[in-house]
């Protein structure tokens, strides 16, 4: 069997950004502004193979039939709450794109994944989802997102993140080899309270200001 898919978003402007969004003494205005842009640069990676479909249009010298793609059938899963930080700049790239949004904790002693909130859009069987979570740590949160997610039957799913340990992919793809994985980067290792070394701290803090 072929190896599970991991597509590290190695774009120079990607890689720019990700480095001064990295730094510890980075205000929440430069870095939520900095994800935001990460995430818009991010989604040409992650659609690069929307289907699209022809349409006859006049341009002011000719009638054409030329590609437009539905965004209608995209789903953002967002896994709160830091999933937020990749969804805006998504949407902006694909407007029309509906959003779901899964809730889930990591009780901190045993770092396991509880669900405390789940809303998707109707008929996810016609959809393509895309769940968004900026950090891909153990891997637990996004194994019980994207278990709970496939319980709806969605056309195909992708994982998009910022940042993902070498640890978190390896569960993840146990448990669902069928999902690619989009990240800007693979860090080194988990530290002791599962945290991605070097990485950027707590996404969700530093994204909101709540530390
Ligand atoms: N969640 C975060 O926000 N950061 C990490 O390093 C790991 C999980």
């Amino acid at each position: 069997m072929s190896s599970p898919a991991v597509h590290v978003v190695d774009h120079p402007l990607v890689q720019h950004k990700l480095t001064l969004l990295r730094q510890k003494d980075r205000s929440t205005n430069s870095f939520r502004r900095l994800l935001h842009e990460i995430s818009m640069l991010m989604a040409y990676e992650v659609t690069r193979d929307m289907p699209t479909q022809l349409i006859e249009i006049e341009t002011p010298l000719a009638r054409m039939t030329a590609p437009v793609i539905d965004g209608k059938k995209t789903v953002f899963v967002s896994v709160m709450r830091a999933g937020a930080g990749l969804l805006d700049g998504m949407l902006e790239v694909v407007p029309g794109a509906r959003v779901g949004h899964v809730g889930l904790y990591r009780d901190p002693k045993t770092l396991v994944a509880v669900e405390y909130y789940f809303k998707m859009p109707h008929e996810m069987h016609e959809r393509d989802a895309i769940v968004l979570d900026p950090m891909l740590a153990t891997g637990n949160s996004a194994v019980a997102a994207v278990d709970r997610l496939k319980e709806t039957g969605p056309k195909s799913i992708r994982y998009v993140c910022l940042l993902a340990a070498p640890e978190g992919l390896a569960n993840f793809h146990a448990h669902h080899p069928d999902v690619p994985v989009y990240t800007a980067a693979v860090d080194e290792r988990l530290d002791e309270h599962g945290y991605i070394v070097p990485g950027l701290g707590d996404a969700g803090d530093r994204l909101f200001g709540t530390k």
